[in-house]
């Protein structure tokens, strides 16, 4: 649809960018920090460990400087659950607390709203020890530790993340490492711990309504729409269970407090049904978040799998395995580029999974991520020409304001990431930041911070909050 006139980016439009606690932060062991799944296991040949990072723990005041040059409005970062409980619960970590409270402090000191995500894929690890998301003990440490945050930061965070991409952490589960690949049926085990998930999400918006009844929480999953490979009604099936799976499983339970018939329907296909057990359909049903977050950087096309064994295939840098016979296979859209990482470039399907989102949720809407990740070089004078990343945001934040003029209600844009951080494969090399934090894999060199041209430019443009000027 062409509109005749587009609608503005809403006033109080919360710009801003966003990063993650292991992947910026460093320090992993100072200050009380216990280590999480990441610190112990989480490792890619040839490139960095999150060890260091970008030393923002100990950069924090010059970056949200830098942040508050741009002009940003909000920054969303997450806390490192093994900064303040260190073994995941029982002994709080008092040095955690401050940390934290200096970092948010700081922001608002510079009007800049903090937007908290309590877990990014940094599960303490003396929880995995114990079991991790298939104990449900884990649903109650996070509980807890919901409550703690409410507790200490609620006072000045007005806006809560539950949990960070619990799709991704399913659907590629062993990647991210919180299941054992070795297991007999790890999908099962998986879907187990993606209902404990959510019942550890749903029991902290319960907390965190009662404990904050003015503040807002909701989800943060990796939301994008799925093509199919062809008008082929077979095809269109396919599609429609893969989004279902992908992505319509973890919305709608979050929302509507309910399994998607879809994925519970391929459950019982696949063996994978999880153990409820009694009055956790109540918990889940009782939550209700207050906004959606999520994360876009690519489309999806898939096709129909009649059942041949080679429709499991794999795509991207992140070797993610798509495709399940009987179900749905990859399929590579020929409509579209590609990052130098492989990753599709799609900025209308950013329109198109905004306008899906809104239809099935009417929920306000605020995306945590998206952008481009590439080689970034630092040239003479200190430069860093990211033209390309320009004009993948540029592309992106046009769909977004089409998005806008068709009704969806956009409240913020926080693309990844804010600054050079650790990518979660690809180590620094692969950079998304709008600041350059001048570090190599394994030469930690000055850490020094560098303004991208990306930095003036989204500068300009918060500046003005439209993209015409
Ligand atoms: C998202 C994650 O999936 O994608 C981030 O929430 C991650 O943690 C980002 O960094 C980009 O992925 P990658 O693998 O390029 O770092």
């Amino acid at each position: 649809m062409q509109h005749r006139n587009l609608k503005p980016f809403p006033e109080h439009f919360l710009w801003g960018g966003s990063t993650s606690a292991y992947q910026i932060e460093g320090a992993w062991d100072e200050d009380g920090k216990g280590p999480s799944v990441i610190d112990i296991g989480h490792r890619v040949e040839g490139t960095a460990d999150f060890k260091v990072a970008s030393d923002h723990y100990h950069h924090y005041k010059q970056d949200v400087a830098l942040l508050a040059e741009m002009g940003f409005k909000a920054y969303r970062f997450s806390i490192a659950w093994t900064r303040i409980y260190p073994e995941g619960t029982g002994k709080l970590n008092a040095k955690g607390i401050d940390f934290y409270n200096n970092l948010i402090n700081e922001l608002i000191s510079y009007k800049i709203e903090p937007i908290v995500t309590m877990y990014h894929f940094d599960l303490p690890y003396a929880l995995q020890k114990r079991g991790g998301w298939s104990n449900r003990d884990t649903i109650d440490a996070f509980e807890n530790y919901s409550r703690t945050l409410f507790e200490h930061f609620g006072d000045r965070v007005n806006y809560w993340l539950t949990i960070n991409e619990q799709n991704m952490m399913i659907l590629h589960g062993t990647a991210i490492g919180t299941v054992d690949p070795n297991l007999e049926n790890p999908e099962k085990e998986l879907y187990q711990q993606n209902h404990h998930m959510l019942l550890a999400q749903a029991k902290a918006i319960a907390a965190c309504h009662d404990m904050l009844p003015n503040t807002k929480i909701g989800p943060a999953p990796n939301i994008s729409c799925i093509y199919p490979a062809s008008s082929k009604p077979e095809d269109v099936l396919a599609a429609h269970n893969f989004s279902s799976i992908r992505n319509w499983l973890y919305l709608d339970m979050a929302c509507f407090g309910r399994y998607n018939d879809v994925a519970w329907s391929y459950f019982e296909a696949k063996g994978y049904t999880p153990v409820i057990l009694e009055g956790d359909m109540d918990i889940l049903a009782a939550a209700k978040p207050d906004f959606i977050a999520f994360n876009y950087y690519n489309s999806m096309a898939v096709a129909e799998s009649t059942g041949n064994s080679s429709d499991v295939g794999s795509t991207g840098d992140q070797q993610i395995v798509v495709g399940e016979t009987g179900v749905y296979k990859g399929h590579s859209n020929p409509y579209l580029q590609k990052t130098e990482f492989g990753w599709e470039i799609d900025p209308v399907g950013f329109r198109i999974t905004l306008r899906e989102i809104n239809e099935r949720y009417h929920l306000p809407l605020i995306v945590t991520e998206n952008g481009l990740g590439a080689y970034d070089q630092l040239e003479d004078g200190d430069k860093i020409n990211d033209d390309y990343r320009i004009e993948y945001l540029r592309r992106h934040l046009e769909q977004c304001q089409l998005a806008i003029s068709d009704g969806v209600p956009l409240f913020g844009y926080c693309p990844w990431s804010a600054i050079d951080l650790v990518s979660t494969h690809q180590g620094i090399g692969k950079r998304y930041g709008f600041i350059y934090v001048n570090r190599d894999e394994f030469d930690l060199k000055d850490m020094r911070r560098i303004r991208k041209k990306s930095f003036f430019w989204y500068k300009d443009l918060i500046e003005s909050s439209s993209l015409t000027e």
